[in-house]
Parts: structure tokens; sequence; C-alpha cells
């Protein structure tokens, strides 16, 4: 059986969708593990567990020749000097890539492979990162604003939570008087 065509709306700024299927929130309780200064992430909960970023995502069959894309925005802030970050994550079919299109705001898509490597590219409105099979990925918001993404990868990618919880990344991103700093 053929699937149906199908479209969706998008506001590039807002970095919302129409009719989203699944909307992830992820709140500053759900980053426990993540940050260096656990202490200041407990003071955010403590403080009223903000929202740390939302992704909206249409539903299509988690199967290989599917995509699947999305919108994210990760609110600008700091957990101690931490800027806000996503949880990162490898994908569970490892040989898929992602590709993903900043639209607002200022960060950047910090990657790590199994094999020790590391690299981080810049993202701004018009960017495009190619994030490719293999590399775990984690987006960070170096700026004031939110940043917004789009972004779309192979529908049966799967996420891979597990590894980066166990071992992180290699470096961190921090407010150094105002500016990143990856130490
Ligand atoms: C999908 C993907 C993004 C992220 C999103 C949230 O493969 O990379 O849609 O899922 O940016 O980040 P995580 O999933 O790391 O919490
Ligand atoms: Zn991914």
């Amino acid at each position: 059986m053929v699937m149906t065509p199908f479209a969706t709306q998008l506001d590039l700024i807002e970095g919302t969708m129409e009719n989203p299927d699944r909307v992830v929130v992820r709140h500053a309780s759900d980053m426990r593990g993540h940050y260096k200064d656990a202490d200041a992430l407990e003071r955010l909960v403590a403080a009223g567990d903000p929202v740390h970023y939302r992704v909206y995502e249409k539903a299509v069959p988690e199967v290989p020749g599917q995509l699947l894309f999305c919108v994210s925005i990760l609110e600008p802030g700091t957990v101690g000097r931490e800027y806000f970050m996503t949880k990162g994550h490898y994908h569970s079919v490892p040989d898929t890539a992602e590709a993903y299109l900043a639209l607002h705001g200022q960060g950047y898509m910090l990657m790590k492979t199994a094999q020790g490597d590391c690299a981080w590219e810049f993202m701004m409105r018009g960017r495009l990162v190619y994030v490719p099979p293999h590399w775990a990925h984690r987006s960070i918001n170096t700026g004031r604003e939110r940043l917004v993404s789009f972004c779309v990868y192979p529908a049966h990618a799967g996420h891979n939570y597990g590894d980066i919880e166990a071992q992180g990344f290699p470096k961190r991103v921090v407010d150094q008087e105002g500016r990143p700093a990856f130490v």
C-alpha cells in the first residue's frame, strides 16, 4: 500500500509545527547527569524546573526509506557556566546521518565518535550542519535567543542516549566572559 502524501506548516522563527504528532518537552530535571555543575542544575529545578527544549515531529513509519523530520527550540541560558544543551545521542542504527538547518539564534552542534573524534560546527540562521553516520550529536545554545533548528534523518535511525549518559562528550561549552569556550 502506498502512503498518502502530506504537508505541514512550520513557523521558522518560533520553531513550531502545525498539528505535530509528537512533542518532546525536556525540562531542567530531565537533564540530570549531563551538566558538570549538578548543584546549579538542582537550583534551576527548584526554581521552577523550566523547559530546556521542545521538539515537534510528524509521525511516519520508522522503517528504511522513510524520513523523520522535526523542528526544535532550545532555550537560552546556562547551568553554572555551561550553556543550555540537548541530551545528545548516537543513532541506534549507527550508519544513519542527519542534517540540521539552523533557523534562528546561535549555537553549536557538538559531535563525537566512539573512536574518540570530536568536532563542532557553528549554527546560525541558514547554516546547515551535516552530521555523518556514526557521530553522536548535541546542540548547544550559546546565544541570548532561542536556538531554532530543523532536522531530517532516516526514520529507522532510533536514539541511543545510554552511551552519552555513561560517557558524556569530550568537550563542554562554557561562558567565558560572555563568549563561548570549548573546555
Ligand atoms: C533526531 C535528532 C533531534 C534531537 C533533538 C533533541 O535524531 O537528533 O531531533 O532528537 O534535537 O535532542 P535529544 O534527542 O538529544 O534530546
Ligand atoms: Zn539524531
